[in-house]
């Protein structure tokens, strides 16, 4: 038997061996500190984020269980080298979740872990002269999902499965402005934008190749196995003019034709551009003018600690998104008043977008799931009539950014 194989035997866990075995023997050979676990290391990091006195003894005390369990200390350890010193390791949904070793405290293990990436993140933003205000604020994650989890599971601790995103959020490339983070990352949606030389006008085209279902949302499964009534979008690129199907703000692609000239129209926006992707954290108001508030900070964080990285849009894809949240909660909501502001378009989807972040897990069971607020009533009635709950995305140009307030892409001429 290797060792990982006798470690997670005896940790009552041998069926995750296959995610846990990877790079063993580099993280044994490297044998990094697990400094991590040291007491004075953890109350700094749990203080210097605000994690409160309660979670911050429940920390140092499972550390301390940790740092005395041989198994233990050196599963911390590969977790910690596959976490920080391997950027493309993302098999933690396999991981072994502790709880016959840890019990209460075991997601405490990854809590733990993740604040072990705190120092790089100060390290990082402080090279690039980033003020430690914004450090802070992108460190208030830690707070905000460890609460979430305590809220779902009612015990302290992180999900196993959460950690490549805080291996993101201490990257250095996440920012949290205001009420939202982000990061430069390509584009992702399916679309080419064109912007109008004198009217100003906004249009998406659908790529070419992409797939809709009937009511114009991406079809995930075309063209192998399209859904009834799907159809591809084609899209040609000529010298003199393109012609394609639109893609409209309201986030769904329309079956028609229509021709750009090239004389009126430009590209603005294409799959793989750099745009800041956005990341939405819970907790804080969630208004049109925290939004506004937050991209005129980040029109000038960016270009000025990464100007080597030029950005042409603000982009996001999130459950928060679609036209279904929309038709659940109408256009004047609180969660929907934002999508007025942007240039929505559909995304990949399951159909069971956001479900953990509604419910708090994913594997509902529509008909027990709590029905308590609207959305979650919405979301269930929905499923109820056989119909998916779809996310979608979001655009939205940096020079528009003198516009935003005034729904410039949602009426049919930008002012
Ligand atoms: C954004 C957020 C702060 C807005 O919450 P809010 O201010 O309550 O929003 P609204 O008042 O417009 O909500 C409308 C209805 O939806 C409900 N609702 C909103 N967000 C909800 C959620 N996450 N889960 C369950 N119900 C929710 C509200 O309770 C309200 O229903 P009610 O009138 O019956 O009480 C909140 O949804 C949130 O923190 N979401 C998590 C962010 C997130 O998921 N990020 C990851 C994005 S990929």
């Amino acid at each position: 038997m290797t060792e990982p194989a006798a470690l997670l035997e005896r940790l009552g866990e041998p069926d995750t061996l296959a995610a846990v075995e990877v790079e063993w023997s580099e993280s044994l050979a490297a044998d990094l500190p697990v400094d991590f676990l040291a007491a004075p290391v953890v109350r700094e990091h749990a203080e210097w984020v605000g994690l409160g006195e309660d979670l911050t003894g429940a920390l140092l005390d499972t550390a301390g269980r940790v740092r005395e369990h041989a198994d233990l200390r050196r599963l911390a350890q590969h977790a910690h080298w596959l976490l920080f010193h391997r950027d493309d390791y993302n098999r933690w949904q396999e991981w072994p979740q502790l709880e016959p070793a840890l019990g209460e405290q075991r997601g405490l293990f990854f809590l733990l872990l993740c604040l072990a990436g705190l120092p790089r993140l100060r390290e990082r933003n402080a090279q690039r002269g980033i003020p430690e205000l914004v450090t802070r604020a992108t460190a208030r994650d830690f707070g905000i999902a460890s609460g979430r989890y305590r809220r779902i599971h009612g015990r302290p601790g992180l999900e196993h499965w959460i950690l490549n995103w805080f291996r993101l959020v201490t990257s250095g490339d996440l920012h949290r402005l205001g009420r939202v983070q982000y990061v430069q990352r390509p584009f992702r949606g399916r679309i080419v934008v064109f912007r109008h030389r004198h009217t100003h006008e906004t249009l998406a085209l659908a790529e070419n190749g992409a797939w809709f279902t009937a009511d114009g949302f991406l079809d995930r499964r075309g063209p192998e196995a399209p859904a009834e009534g799907s159809w591809e979008a084609r899209l040609e690129e000529g010298p003199h003019e393109v012609v394609g199907v639109p893609v409209v703000a309201r986030g769904v692609a329309l079956r028609e034709e229509r021709r750009l000239s090239r004389a009126d129209w430009r590209p603005v926006l294409r799959r793989d551009d750099t745009v800041l992707e956005i990341h939405i954290p819970e907790g804080d108001p969630y208004t049109v003018e925290g939004w506004g508030d937050s991209f005129a900070q980040a029109a000038e964080f960016f270009p000025k600690h990464f100007p080597d990285r030029p950005f042409r849009a603000f982009a996001c894809y999130s459950w928060l998104l679609g036209p279904d949240l929309i038709e659940i909660l109408g256009p004047e909501e609180r969660l929907t008043a934002p999508l007025r502001e942007f240039y929505l378009f559909p995304i990949p989807s399951g159909g069971r977008d956001g479900l953990y972040f509604v419910f708090g897990r994913s594997d509902i069971e529509p008909a027990t799931a709590p029905r308590d607020t609207r959305l979650r009533r919405g979301i269930l009635e929905r499923f109820d009539r056989g119909l998916p709950y779809r996310g979608g995305g979001m655009l939205f140009l940096l020079e528009d950014l003198p516009r935003f307030g005034a729904a410039c892409y949602q009426t049919l001429l930008a002012q």
